[in-house]
């Protein structure tokens, strides 16, 4: 969820649903705003994307000049518009991003008191929590620090009062709040990118911290309620909205972009006139590590297992890899030899921020992959590694995930270098490898499209899907299911080729067509057998291949897209192209949302 606030001098409704169209990548379920105007608190909440509510303000305006707002995703109940934020309890507004873990008993002791709900969400328990020591005659404030001694779990809350209308009271525990700082106004918000049209000074509140937001400043204490300082800083974000161009989407705009971005991203890792790694991933002792931990969640998540086999393969460096939410409870043992790696478009997501911190505590160097370098996960890492993709607005990550890789080629080969397992005679073909890549990457956008689009008519008939690869191809193979499966909503599942046999097998019929990812590499003739595998069971299969690879292979196929013969580095980028469109114009076929699918969000921060 994305929450939003004001205390101004002039209305606010409006500016708050600019705000918050900066953070529908935090949700879309629904959205509300609430202002208090002539000492009266007032909502208006609307169901579904935040054009419904738009809608709604233009035909029922909200005057007032402090309010606060939200973008919903729904964790307790429905996204329906009685569960939307805010809550109103008794002259209390609360719009919250996070979950309260002990909300139901809370609510049981609440209801067991007197009190009644009128939501199935766990923010309501704040608002009753708030009304009832009100009414026991606490002060705002005392009400407020009293509220955030009961409950716990994560938490980014913005609160106003109907007999105060020149304060927002803030409080953050997990999910990031940065508080504005305008001329005679004062902001909060998720992120500093929602807040940039009004400013650029921000001061990011630390976990436990809550804050009472005037006009002329903000006063912010720490959970036993003294006085805390936190900085003021220039953000960089930038006010400016982008737009789709002449794209439908902006996920088709976003993979369009890949060239250009990743060579952007490229350029600040490595050198493409010496063909060397530039000394960006120093702030890493590669050379005296153990190992390296990596942990992300998504598609960040299948970055890093391509990750993996590059730092293993060209650093010769032991790699622990785990989705975010699962290695943050795994109790791995770490020492300090080891250093860990986090991947992250958003740089938010609750499960990579815990996984961070669990290293953290273990006292491991801690880098950062990430998209926004102001986010939660940069500012808390040792080193930042931007991916210098530019603003990502589609759900399904492209963008993001191929410059990912082409960071993560670039440490690996930097961690190599450092170690001493590739000489300067590899280095220097790897990096021209590298160099040669955005170039290749718009010829294969402009060769498959067509090929891809009348192919995608024919997929979006079938219910599922089986994507197989090797070595890189593997986590290949399952970021081309969860692209299909995320944006077109058809089953789809990604296989390491050599496990077909122990399982999915079982599936092969004429009704599920078998994507195989296999450039002629090193493992092209192992998947080749599995191919034959899916063939000899009469599957159809889509195969994605080179031209070597084509040529090598005599199996009937239902499609065969053939991309030029590239060095094994760079296939994972390369093959991500095809892997994307076909999700997308699938996805167009079917006539989802393409840019915003059900249920999901782009930036998730509950665990
Ligand atoms: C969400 C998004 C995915 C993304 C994942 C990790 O689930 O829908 O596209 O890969 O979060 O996000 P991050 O911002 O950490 O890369």
């Amino acid at each position: 969820c994305g929450i939003v606030g004001i205390v101004g001098n002039k209305p606010v409704a409006e500016r708050l649903v600019d705000a918050l169209k900066r953070l529908e990548y935090r949700g879309y379920d629904s959205a509300g705003v609430a202002t208090i105007n002539d000492g009266k608190l007032d909502r208006r909440r609307a169901e579904g994307k935040l054009f419904n509510l738009e809608t709604k303000l233009a035909g029922d305006p909200l005057p007032g000049s402090i309010g606060i707002a939200h973008t919903r995703w729904a964790t307790h109940g429905v996204p329906n518009e009685t569960n939307a934020h805010p809550h109103f309890v008794e002259g209390v507004a609360v719009v919250h991003n996070g979950i309260i873990e002990n909300f139901s008993e809370i609510k049981e002791e609440l209801a067991a008191e007197g009190a009644t709900f009128t939501t199935q969400t766990d923010t309501e328990v704040v608002a009753q929590l708030l009304a009832k020591y009100r009414r026991q005659g606490l002060g705002r404030r005392e009400a407020m620090h009293e509220m955030l001694r009961h409950v716990t779990g994560a938490y980014a809350l913005a609160v106003i009062f109907e007999d105060d209308p020149s304060t927002i009271m803030a409080a953050r525990s997990g999910p990031p709040l940065a508080i504005g700082f305008g001329d005679g106004e004062m902001f909060l918000g998720s992120d500093a990118i929602a807040l940039s049209p009004f400013t650029n000074r921000i001061a990011y509140l630390h976990d436990g911290d809550w804050a009472v937001i005037g006009k002329q400043g903000a006063h912010i204490f720490d959970i036993d309620g003294n006085p805390v300082d936190r900085p003021v800083q220039i953000s960089s974000a930038s006010a400016y909205m982008i737009d789709k161009g002449n794209h439908r989407h902006f996920m088709e705009k976003e993979i369009y972009e890949q060239p250009e971005v990743i060579s952007h991203a490229l350029s600040h890792y490595v050198d493409f006139a010496e063909h060397t790694v530039r000394d960006a991933a120093n702030e890493i002792d590669f050379a005296n590590l153990r190992g390296l931990a990596i942990s992300a969640c998504g598609t960040a998540y299948l970055a890093g297992l391509v990750g993996k086999y590059w730092f293993e393969r060209y650093a010769r460096l032991p790699v622990e890899i785990d989705v975010a939410s699962e290695f943050r409870y795994r109790e791995m043992p770490l020492s300090k030899d080891q250093a860990a790696l986090f991947i992250s478009q958003s740089g938010e997501t609750a499960d990579t921020l815990a996984s961070l911190r669990y290293c953290c505590d273990n006292g491991l160097k801690i880098g950062a992959v990430v998209n926004v370098k102001e986010s939660t996960i940069a500012r808390e890492s040792d080193a930042v590694f931007p991916i210098l993709a530019g603003p990502e607005i589609g759900v399904a990550s492209t963008k993001a995930f191929t410059c990912q890789l082409a960071v993560l080629a670039s440490l690996a080969l930097a961690a190599g270098r450092a170690r001493g397992t590739i000489d300067e005679t590899e280095e220097k073909q790897l990096v021209k490898s590298l160099a040669e890549m955005p170039r290749i990457m718009s010829q294969v956008l402009n060769a498959v499209q067509p090929q891809i689009e009348a192919l995608s008519r024919d997929l979006s008939k079938f219910k599922d899907v089986l994507y197989l690869g090797r070595g890189t191809s593997y986590p290949l193979a399952l970021e081309g299911a969860l692209k299909l499966k995320e944006i077109s909503y058809i089953h789809a599942e990604g296989y390491a080729a050599g496990e077909l046999k122990h399982g999915p097998i079982a599936l092969i019929d004429e009704n599920m067509p078998v994507i195989v990812i296999a450039p002629f590499d090193r493992f092209f003739e192992k998947t080749v057998s599995n191919m034959q595998e899916v063939a000899a069971r009469g599957g159809k299969i889509i195969f994605i291949t080179d031209d070597k690879g084509a040529a090598a292979s005599k199996l009937e196929t239902m499609a065969t897209i053939v991309l030029p013969v590239v060095a094994e580095i760079i296939s994972p980028m390369v093959y991500s192209i095809p892997i994307q469109l076909l999700a997308y114009h699938t996805a167009v076929f079917m006539g989802t949302d393409v840019d915003q699918p059900r249920n999901l969000a782009k930036s998730v921060t509950v665990e």
